[in-house]
């Protein structure tokens, strides 16, 4: 199959889609972001990288982190994970308050806000103030990139602005379901998702998970079979908020988006995918990111149905 010439054709399809959508505007270090940007890369399991657009842009990963402190919480604390946070999806926008009340204060998954809120808990009990330090390490070595870093200027926005995440921590502290200081966690949960990376790095850093938990490029295990599986289930039933039935119906792949407009997704057993382009449909995902997954999966016929 020649990925290159599907990307070429996938980059020139998706241009009247640069009108649509809307750039995350709830924090202004994002919102004065270029919409008009579109990368894609590919990583099969051999190491063969084929990548178009700006894929040197780095970019802001925002709920992509879910995916890495999942993997770390699960890996931590096994099924006991689940008595605090659900692996259903939720159905609700990511940052939704309403259902978190009538289920007392356990989020449905941890790839929303409040899921991803108690899963960064779990790791500040397990870590205390190097919960953040241990974060971004695992992810340096999945993507075997130790420049990752993170973004002050999005992280201070993140603090100023994130009166719903506020909101949603404290309603599940009053519900028990929170053990460390508000204040600690929020900051490790707003670095983590100031935690930028370019479209190469981040289909580096996802590869584990088409390939069982172990980075075929370092042969580094990063979690069991099992749990790769259950992580890969997830990402497909709950990685797109209120629209994974949607992302699944359209390209059939486990995947994760961030407001900062990447989306990841994997074909296991062959291969990670990363696209950006910032322009956000309503549910929060990448417009043109969605389109160009599914324009991906409709020529090569790789999806997993
Ligand atoms: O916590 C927030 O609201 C953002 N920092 C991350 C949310 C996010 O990426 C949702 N994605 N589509």
């Amino acid at each position: 199959m020649n990925y290159q010439n599907i990307l070429q054709e996938i980059e020139e399809e998706i241009q009247p889609l640069y009108k649509k959508g809307q750039i995350a505007n709830y924090i202004p270090a994002l919102a004065k972001i270029n919409p008009k940007q579109f990368a894609m890369s590919i990583k099969l399991l051999d190491g063969t990288t084929y990548n178009i657009g700006n894929t040197n842009t780095k970019f802001s990963i925002q709920s992509i982190s879910k995916v890495f402190t999942f993997t770390l919480a699960l890996e931590l604390y096994g099924r006991k994970l689940y008595k605090r946070v659900g692996h259903e999806p939720s159905g609700d926008p990511f940052n939704s308050l309403v259902q978190l009340e009538y289920e007392n204060g356990i989020p449905r998954n941890p790839f929303i806000n409040a899921g991803a809120i108690v899963t960064t808990d779990t790791l500040l009990s397990k870590y205390k103030d190097k919960s953040f330090d241990n974060i971004l390490d695992f992810i340096r070595i999945a993507a075997n990139d130790s420049t990752i870093s993170f973004d002050k200027e999005v992280y201070n926005s993140e603090l100023e602005h994130g009166f719903m995440n506020l909101a949603l921590i404290n309603m599940m502290k009053s519900y028990k379901n929170i053990n460390n200081e508000i204040s600690d966690v929020i900051q490790t949960y707003f670095k983590q998702c100031s935690i930028e990376m370019n479209t190469e790095q981040l289909a580096n850093s996802i590869l584990f998970l088409a390939n069982h938990g172990i980075n075929p490029l370092t042969n580094e295990i990063l979690i069991n079979e099992a749990k790769a599986k259950r992580i890969n289930s997830l990402m497909l039933t709950c990685g797109h908020y209120d629209a994974s039935g949607d992302f699944a119906y359209k390209v059939g792949l486990p995947g994760k988006s961030g407001v900062g407009g990447g989306i990841v997704a994997i074909v296991p057993n062959k291969m990670s995918i990363c696209v950006y382009s910032p322009n956000l449909n309503k549910q929060g995902n990448s417009l043109i990111g969605t389109k160009a997954l599914e324009l991906f999966t409709s020529k090569t016929g790789l999806s997993i149905f």
